[in-house]
């Protein structure tokens, strides 16, 4: 399998909800005119705290400079595992269980922090850039090493990563931070970008315009959340299902099974940027109970997307994980 290094340089930043307006010329921009601008990997996540904005440089430059934007410190890498090897065309992304024991798992060992983006189209592990050498000496046995540069792949050297590698010895890994699950329900999708024009005002509503309409029922145990990114071109969507009762027809992807997921929603106190194994204390359980799922950090929290078949026994499983037993 090979594990891609891309090339941007990305930052995280929360936008304060009373904050938003200020940003909406350049978060148009980004999501909306991506010809005007050079950015390459965009993504927004609106939750009931803030938005989250992940962005390379390029994008970076859209937002203002302003007391409502917080800008985590460091500068992170999107790694992308591809299967397949064979012809770069029949290579295809997989899912983030599948990747829980052989990316996730051993980086949380490793005690190297990551921030997790999940989209309809593949899963991106986003690493702190100073800690690619770790990054790349803890996966290289599992491996083949990649880097993206001028959109070239070339392979990433990796300076006495092969030996002396020590697995560290198994230890169970409880579940710290307090879980809790919404209500409501949620497709992940994607649409054609030349269909984005003639959606982009009810998207528009959608991001930055929802706030104070009573749609969600948050007395009911909803949660807002909305996630859009444009990341090389492709578009992908994280909406509650009544958002996507909006679209027109035949607009948003729908997989063959029509799946809905529900949340699993980490953390009480925010997460920060340092603490490390979080991501593997969800996502190993779910690989090992084979339950498919999608996992988006934010700013403050982390999100998990589980089949809303699955979501009983998930919770289940993940509290009697707990280290507190809540
Ligand atoms: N760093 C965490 C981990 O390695 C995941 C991100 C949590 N922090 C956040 N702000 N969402 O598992």
């Amino acid at each position: 399998m090979e594990l891609h290094i891309l090339e941007h340089s990305l930052k995280v930043a929360s936008i304060a909800k009373e904050g938003i307006q200020i940003c909406t010329h350049g978060l148009i921009k980004l999501a909306f005119l991506p010809s005007r601008s050079r950015c390459k990997f965009f993504s927004l996540t609106e939750t009931p705290e803030d938005y989250t904005i992940i962005v390379d440089e390029d994008g970076f430059k859209e937002l203002p400079q302003s007391e409502y934007l917080s800008v985590a410190e460091a500068t992170w890498l999107a790694l992308n595992v591809v299967s397949g090897g064979g012809s770069a065309t029949s290579s295809q992304p997989i899912g983030v269980t599948k990747i829980a024991k052989s990316v996730i798992a051993p980086l949380a060992d490793h005690n190297i922090s990551v921030f997790m983006l999940s989209t309809y189209q593949t899963d991106f592990i986003l690493v702190r850039e100073r800690d690619l050498p770790m990054v790349m000496h803890t996966l290289s046995s599992e491996f083949t090493l990649l880097r993206l540069v001028n959109g070239e792949t070339v392979a990433a050297s990796c300076s006495a990563a092969t030996n002396g590698f020590v697995k560290p010895k198994l230890v169970p890994r409880p579940v710290i931070h307090p879980l809790s699950s919404p209500s409501n329900m949620f497709c992940v999708t994607s649409l054609d970008p030349d269909t984005l024009p003639s959606v982009a005002t009810l998207l528009m509503d959608v991001m930055f315009y929802s706030s104070g309409v009573k749609e969600y029922g948050e007395d009911a145990g909803d949660i807002r959340f909305f996630s859009f990114s444009l990341i090389e071109g492709y578009i992908s969507l994280v909406m509650d299902e009544g958002t996507t009762q909006r679209f027109p027809n035949n607009v948003l992807f729908t997989s063959a099974s029509g799946e809905l997921w529900k949340m699993v929603r980490i953390g009480g106190q925010p997460l920060g940027f340092d603490e490390c194994g979080i991501v593997a204390q969800i996502s190993e359980p779910l690989a090992t109970a084979d339950i498919p799922a999608y996992y988006i950090s934010t700013f403050k929290f982390d999100h998990a997307l589980v089949p809303e078949e699955h979501i009983e026994s998930v919770i289940g499983a993940l509290r009697t994980n707990g280290s507190t037993g809540q």
